[in-house]
């Protein structure tokens, strides 16, 4: 029985812990690629992932390895993201498994997502193995590590093995053990196919390429497919595995993970999380799928010149392969048509961005982003807000909750009251302490909206870099928020609304005005920068004007008359024209870099 030899599972790790090195010697050691090829970090493939130097999209390879019986083995290796906004991809990943490798590097020892990406294994009953890393380091702490990770999983210091990803050390080994510890898949051939969609991509000649897991069952080039929530059926144009590159094959059976070139060419007919089963011979039971991911940040997105079919398509195309991207159709009155777009967290809003940008040639304006709220109105009606802009009037609101998320923070321990500072100013409420050798955990319950932005970037700095998080929403709590709205020259600019706690809303907003002083394009006249809060201006600057002296006519005229003159004229033109106030991206910027 070939399932037997077959093993799949997933390396999971803290950010940097070495995971694509890992992944990179296992390919190296099984003669996956060669060593030019490996240069090019073929698990990482994507642009932007590099850049970043995290890996942000699950991707998958197939290995051989030749074990100690004589026996070949089919390893599968499922690759996972490793960064705060990613978990939901980490848990995606994990559903195609039947064990992960837990890497801990061995001059950080566990770090937060170490912890939380152990949870996620954990709930998912897979067989854990855990590996420490970096052992040639002169930095590194065996003997700490191997006590921190014995406490987290509670096992015998002989069942933790030790590598060194960089100089092959020990991976070996691991390889060796892998099959000994992680079982085969307990899927069964001779049933009707049952395969998991657990990652999609779009080629523009080919059309969609699913990602399957096969459960039960097996399928040819020559099956005729069925995907079961869209009651899509087709015939695939090809079938293979990825060893590392995608390759060919003649069938797909259960245990394995391949791929299927669908032909099909509109998105909507296949979704992440879906059951691709027989046409003629349909499985009688849909797998349970993936849960929707939440997303924690909203913000409009808006094409930055005219091309708005491309924009259109990249937002489609991105969101197929990126099922935790959400997108709606939105308008502003200053920006035009685009979208209110979903995020799992700030660090995923960037990496849209750039993807449209670098795999689309989409550039793309952003404006400022904000948590989701839930509105109880006076009413007796519930309404849910992604979009400041339709934040209702103050006099209809009878109370609001926001989101509060469950936060851990990793630390060496000097560091913990500057940790305490920080999130005190960022209405952190302090849940519990505890120690894990040297390590401190800390866990608070924050406002989401607090988080979403910098406050990493915050934590990093005041903690040198040492500090580490896992952010979990954990509920929705009243809140006492106030709607901040923008006006420019008179004229409200809504792409420019946001949301802020009362007791802000004084020094945002007089840090903001002097902000768009200096980033909104001057004109010929001044204009005045007004925050409105509850129908009252709370602040005031005024943008200052292009040039002093003004030509209006060839009269002589005061400076302050022709500038009268001259917003007057562009005021008239406002109903034919929308150009009169320009929004460059650093406007909405200046919005974020308020503390
Ligand atoms: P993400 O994908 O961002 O989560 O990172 P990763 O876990 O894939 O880490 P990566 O493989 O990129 O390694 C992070 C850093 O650690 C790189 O600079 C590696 O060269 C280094 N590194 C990885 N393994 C070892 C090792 O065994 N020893 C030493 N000394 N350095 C290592």
């Amino acid at each position: 029985n070939q399932q037997l030899y077959i093993r799949n599972f997933s390396i999971i790790a803290h950010i940097d812990h070495g995971k694509s090195t890992f992944a990179d010697r296992i390919m190296e050691l099984t003669l996956t690629v060669t060593n030019r090829e490996l240069r090019e970090q073929i698990l990482d493939y994507m642009e932007v992932e590099r850049e970043h130097g995290i890996t942000v999209k699950s991707s998958t390879v197939r290995v051989y390895y030749e074990a100690g019986n004589q026996k070949e083995y089919q390893y599968n290796l499922i690759d996972t993201p490793g960064h705060v906004d990613f978990t939901y991809e980490v848990s995606k990943a994990l559903a195609a498994c039947e064990g992960v490798i837990l890497l801990v590097d061995a001059t950080q020892g566990i770090q937060a997502q170490t912890i939380a990406n152990y949870k996620i294994a954990k709930s998912n009953n897979l067989v854990i193995m855990p590996v420490i890393n970096k052992i040639d380091s002169e930095n590194a702490n065996v003997k700490e590590t191997r006590h921190q990770i014995q406490k987290l999983m509670d096992i015998r210091s002989a069942d933790i093995l030790c590598i060194s990803a960089k100089t092959g050390e020990g991976v070996m080994d691991v390889l060796e053990h892998i099959h000994a510890i992680i079982p085969p898949p307990l899927d069964r051939i001779e049933k009707p196919l049952k395969a998991l969609v657990f990652d999609l991509q779009y080629d523009p000649y080919k059309g969609i390429i699913a990602y399957i897991r096969l459960f039960e069952g097996s399928l040819t080039k020559e099956s005729t497919l069925l995907f079961m929530a869209t009651n899509t059926f087709f015939q695939p144009l090809d079938i293979g595995v990825f060893s590392p590159h995608m390759q060919s094959t003649d069938s797909l059976s259960a245990g394995e993970v391949g791929y299927v070139i669908t032909g099909l060419k509109k998105i909507q007919q296949v979704k992440i999380g879906d059951t691709l089963t027989l046409f003629n011979d349909p499985t009688n039971e849909q797998l349970v799928g993936y849960e929707e991911s939440k997303s924690m940040v909203y913000a409009g997105l808006y094409p930055k010149d005219d091309r708005q079919t491309d924009f259109e398509n990249a937002i489609y195309r991105l969101s197929l392969n990126d099922s935790s991207f959400q997108y709606q159709d939105e308008k502003s009155e200053v920006l035009g048509k685009g979208f209110r777009c979903g995020f799992l967290g700030m660090l995923h809003l960037q990496i849209v961005r750039e993807r449209l940008e670098r795999e689309f040639g989409v550039y793309v304006i952003t404006t400022a982003p904000n948590v989701p709220y839930l509105v109880y109105m006076k009413d007796g009606t519930e309404l849910w807000v992604n979009n400041p802009v339709y934040y209702p009037a103050f006099n209809q609101v009878k109370f609001v909750e926001e989101p509060i998320s469950d936060v851990t923070i990793t630390s060496p321990q000097e560091y913990i009251g500057d940790i305490m500072k920080l999130t005190t100013n960022r209405k952190g409420i302090f849940m519990d302490l505890s120690y894990q050798g040297e390590q401190a955990i800390i866990h608070y319950e924050m406002p989401t909206s607090e988080i979403a932005y910098d406050f990493f970037d915050q934590l990093k700095s005041f903690t040198r870099g040492y500090a580490t998080m896992d952010v979990k929403f954990k509920k929705y709590e009243m809140a006492n928020l106030v709607k901040m709205e923008i006006f420019i020259n008179y004229i409200k600019i809504d792409a420019l609304t946001f949301i802020v706690h009362r007791e802000d809303a004084y020094r945002i907003a007089s840090q903001l005005v002097l902000k768009l002083k200096y980033t909104i394009p001057r004109k010929l006249y001044p204009m005045p920068v007004q925050v409105n809060v509850e129908g009252k201006v709370i602040a005031r600057e005024d943008v200052p004007p292009l040039r002093k002296n003004a030509a209006v006519s060839g009269e002589k005229k005061s400076i302050s008359k022709k500038q009268a003159l001259l917003r007057r004229q562009n005021i008239n033109k406002r109903n034919s024209e929308h150009s009169m106030v320009e929004l460059p991206q650093e406007v909405f910027n200046s919005i974020l870099d308020i503390n």
